[in-house]
């Protein structure tokens, strides 16, 4: 019965995936104020190893310390000394061998905010062009970086792959999605250049393209290589899924190991199975919205002209969901993220055939419907609290198993939401100092 997920899986660079589950990226906010790795980050990824996924991606690490998504983001930032001097390589090898105890593969995701990066967190976000993110004020205007800067970013993809790999991590994935800086140059809202960073989809993916190839002249043809990408933005105007299509199959000739499938942004947190703002939405297929998996649908239309491996994340909760989507090709991964923050055996249990379904809280953490908020609440207050308040339960559990103690089911949203701000706003000044 357990057997699809138990399969092991072989890559085209030759590793082979012990079985078919991923713990997918969630950024963990256990870096030290010089943005490095720290002992919490060894406890939490031990256990998870220990957890039994074949697979885990690592939180997005940044490769320019200025421009970060979350203070207590990891950066890899090459400008920087105390980055990527000894004891910052020390602390990832330590992060490494933590991650990989149980004999899983281990990749780091690399990341750059772009305009995604809070007040609080840059004194100035960089994008494609200075289309501001209007998210309740806490995004500045981006500036619109320069050729030389993009071409140095890009670089960058590959000096931090080549890090990875020199301390221990077995992999690394380029994030193209979620809106961050990849993935606004990817889209034409927020790509609006006219030079060859933009206009066409050949343009807009030159970024993602470039870093990618980056990535894999640093590390060689041995190595996993994968990347992130959304199969929509839903977004009106935005990266579309003909625009994924499109770019799948650019990337076809750059000779990666595995694309993970997700969708949305900040504007549109469909990766979390959330709408976002109403009025620039784009609604997710309705043969999608009655499966489990929210972007299947959308994966199977990629798989169609893919010639990588595809994994799929998002939504995914029961064993019947998970089997089906191998069955029908539709992936070869199933990637999970929150399931792993409050039970980090989630993948040994579910191939030893303990459980069926994964705990889901997402229903629970919604404030109206535990009567804490009157229907008269504004309507962006109310979701941003619901939103940021279920982010910050979730980082909240995985600051609980970094520190070794047990999760805390029974933690409020409301409590969540203010412990996000005291956090993230906390962290922010010490970095200042
Ligand atoms: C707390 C948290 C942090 C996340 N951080 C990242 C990240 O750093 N990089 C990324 O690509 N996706 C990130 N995600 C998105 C997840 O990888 C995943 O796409 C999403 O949670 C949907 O999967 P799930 O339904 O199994 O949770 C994060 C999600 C959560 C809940």
């Amino acid at each position: 019965m357990t057997d699809a997920l138990a399969e092991p899986f072989r890559l085209p660079c030759g590793v082979v995936l012990p079985n078919r589950l991923c713990k997918a990226a969630m950024t963990e906010g256990l870096g030290d104020a010089q943005l490095r790795a720290t002992d919490k980050h060894e406890r939490l990824y031990r256990a998870w190893s220990e957890g039994g996924a074949g697979l885990l991606v690592t939180g997005n690490v940044m490769i320019d310390r200025h421009v970060i998504e979350r203070p207590g983001n990891v950066a890899i930032d090459v400008t920087h000394a105390a980055s990527v001097d000894g004891e910052a390589r020390a602390a990832l090898a330590r992060w490494a061998k933590a991650g990989t105890v149980a004999g899983n593969q281990l990749w780091m995701q690399i990341s750059h905010a772009g305009r995604q990066s809070p007040r609080y967190a840059t004194r100035q976000p960089v994008a494609p062009s200075a289309v501001q993110l209007d998210l309740l004020g806490n995004y500045a205007r981006p500036r619109a970086l320069r050729e030389d800067e993009i071409v140095d970013f890009i670089s960058r993809f590959g000096h931090v792959a080549k890090i990875a790999r020199e301390c221990g991590f077995t992999g690394v994935q380029v994030h193209g999605a979620h809106g961050y800086l990849i993935s606004s140059f990817l889209s034409p809202v927020t790509n609006r250049r006219d030079d060859r960073w933009g206009g066409s989809l050949p343009n807009r993916a030159r970024f993602l393209l470039e870093a990618v190839r980056a990535t894999r002249q640093a590390v060689g043809p041995d190595f996993p290589v994968a990347v992130k990408l959304n199969s929509d933005d839903f977004r009106k105007g935005g990266f579309s899924h003909e625009d994924c299509l499109g770019v799948v199959q650019l990337l076809n000739a750059e000779g990666i190991d595995l694309l993970e499938i997700s969708g949305g942004n900040y504007e549109q947190p469909r990766l979390l199975g959330v709408a976002g703002r109403a009025d620039d939405a784009l609604p997710v297929r309705a043969s999608t919205r009655v499966r489990e998996a929210y972007f299947l649908d959308y994966a199977q239309a990629i798989r169609a002209v893919a010639t990588m491996p595809l994994m799929v994340t998002g939504g995914f909760r029961t064993r019947a969901g998970m089997e089906a989507a191998l069955a029908e090709g539709g992936t070869d991964l199933i990637g999970l993220a929150r399931p792993f923050c409050t039970h980090p055996d989630t993948a040994r249990r579910l191939l030893a055939g303990e459980i069926d379904a994964l705990p889901a809280f997402e229903h629970k953490l919604v404030l109206r419907e535990r009567g804490w908020l009157s229907p008269t609440t504004p309507v962006l207050l109310l979701k941003m609290i619901n939103v940021l308040g279920a982010q910050g339960w979730y980082y909240q559990q995985m600051d609980r198993l970094a520190a070794g103690r047990p999760v805390q089911l029974g933690r409020g949203v409301l409590r969540s939401f203010l412990r996000y701000w005291w956090d993230d706003l906390s962290r922010a000044v010490a970095l200042r100092r």
